[in-house]
């Protein structure tokens, strides 16, 4: 159904590139609102003002009607402001709205967690509490009011539940409506149950049948009974999630919902992720100059210490570190993966486990495979430009980026059959249609095969492997189409 309505749209999230990103949704918050804006919409952004965003370098600066604005939390009274710069893209430029509070926020150079202890910031309810209220201080002090109030996993759980409790009278809050996107489920925000008091929720809410599941006060769960529609971000995804098996412990709550439950695949920002234009890889490429990727090789190599050779592809791996992303897996396998004919090269953070096997793995196995255990913007264009497969054995995945970067950069993906990875990757058993590796079972030897499959063809069948790059590289996952389907789903909300 096509529509011709322009909305107001207010996208909130707690990571946006290239201000600052953990993970695939910072780039989705920076790549979907633009599309949007382009095709003739209003979209303006709310993000926290992270420590760790610089704030000369982007330009953010004070709004005279949006400084001491103040909410409570806890029980006491916050105060807050409102600072604001400009996502830039070619043809769009989307306003964001900081929200900055020293104690919170703007004090803290980490995003989620304490550099201390590795662990989660305790009052992580209080922050995330503070980003939903003050969504409505924003709106009321602006007085634009949109149509549609975007939120984003866990952090912005709350916005849709205070709209419809304690803003449901008022006069200017009332009409808006609120979509909510999950973008992974194995972060739920989840707290004791004594959180529940800090949010001035209606106390009836205060149980099992409201914002507390399995004894504990859920963020996540809230949105899903709360907002007007729920997304997430690939279509296969959205029937796992209803499952025992994905569904986290929620799966109940989200069949409640079913009807209102969506899949749009996320799309990629080609003027970021395209090897004709990426400004941060030394040689620029496209289908018809595939041989010049393997200058980029060449850097890759030189930048991770081992010589690049055609005969031995290089594996790369661009990840946070945790279970879900198959990193139990790939520990399991790593001993028989060192034997290979390959080089692994890795980029990615997380769990603490990870963290010390690869630091150990990188002088053990010096000659195979190195790794950068942090985040590199730059470094993840290397690697997807420099590689001639990219491995991606997730557990779950909600959509996955770096597999839809891989095709786009003509590196082969090896990834398992689920969720996301499973709508953009067919196997090369497929002929004409392949154009990477899929494997089913969540099992090392599964995985071990696909990577030797992959190998094999590398080394032995150079036309195959051409055509299997070339297919990748001619596929469309850009976001116009994904754009158009949020903005069907907008009209049939409002
Ligand atoms: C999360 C998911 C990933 C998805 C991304 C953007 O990081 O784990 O699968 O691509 O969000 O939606």
């Amino acid at each position: 159904m096509a529509t011709n309505k322009k909305f107001k749209i207010l996208f909130v999230t707690s990571e946006l590139a290239p201000f600052v990103k953990t993970g695939g949704v910072a780039d989705v918050s920076s790549a979907l609102p633009q599309k949007l804006l382009e095709l003739g919409h209003q979209v303006r952004i709310v993000l926290p003002k992270y420590g760790a965003i610089d704030e000369r370098r982007f330009k953010i600066h004070e709004v005279v009607r949006l400084k001491d604005l103040k909410t409570e939390v806890n029980g006491e009274e916050i105060e807050f402001s409102m600072r604001s710069s400009f996502l830039v893209g070619k043809r769009a430029r989307v306003q964001i709205y900081f929200l900055d509070n020293k104690h919170y926020f703007s004090g803290r150079h980490s995003v989620y967690t304490d550099p201390r202890t590795g662990e989660y910031y305790p009052d992580n309810d209080e922050r995330f509490i503070l980003l939903a209220k003050s969504v409505f201080k924003l709106i009321d002090k602006l007085g634009w009011v949109p149509d549609i109030i975007h939120c984003n996993d866990w952090q912005t759980a709350l916005v849709p539940v205070y709209l419809k409790t304690i803003y449901k009278d008022n006069e200017l809050l009332k009409n808006i409506k609120t979509v909510f996107t999950i973008h992974n489920l194995g972060y739920q925000g989840i707290f004791p149950k004594s959180s529940f008091a800090k949010t001035e929720l209606p106390k009836k809410l205060n149980s099992e049948k409201g914002a507390i599941h399995k004894k504990k006060f859920n963020f996540m769960k809230i949105a899903l009974k709360f907002a007007d529609v729920i997304t997430t971000v690939s279509e296969t995804y959205a029937k796992d999630i209803c499952t025992k098996e994905f569904g986290e412990g929620l799966e109940s709550v989200i069949c409640e919902r079913k009807k209102d439950l969506v899949g749009i695949l996320n799309g990629i920002d080609s003027r970021v992720w395209n090897p004709e234009k990426d400004k941060f890889i030394p040689k620029k490429y496209s289908i018809k100059s595939l041989k010049d990727k393997e200058l980029n090789k060449i850097a890759l190599a030189e930048k991770f210490g081992f010589e690049a050779n055609g005969d031995t592809p290089v594996i790369g791996i661009i990840s946070r570190l945790s279970a879900g992303k198959g990193f139990d897996l790939i520990k399991k396998a790593f001993k028989k993966m060192m034997k290979l004919n390959a080089k692994f090269v890795l980029l990615g953070t997380g769990e603490m486990k990870y963290l010390e096997f690869f630091e150990e793995a990188m002088v053990k196995y010096k000659n195979n495979f190195s790794c950068y255990l942090g985040f590199d913007e730059q470094l993840a264009h290397l690697i997807e430009a420099g590689s001639d497969m990219f491995l991606m054995p997730s557990k779950y995945e909600p959509c996955g980026l770096n597999q839809m970067y891989s095709l786009a950069y003509g590196t082969i993906p090896i990834v398992r059959r689920t969720g996301g990875l499973q709508d953009t990757v067919r196997d090369y058993s497929e002929g004409k249609n392949g154009n990477g590796f899929v494997f089913d079972e969540y099992d090392v030897d599964a995985m071990l095969k696909d990577i030797e499959r992959a190998i094999e063809l590398f080394t032995t069948d150079k036309k195959a492997w051409k055509k299997l790059m070339t297919a990748g590289m001619k596929s469309d996952h850009t976001w116009l189409n994904s754009a158009k389907k949020y903005i069907n789903l907008y009209s049939k909300i409002s």
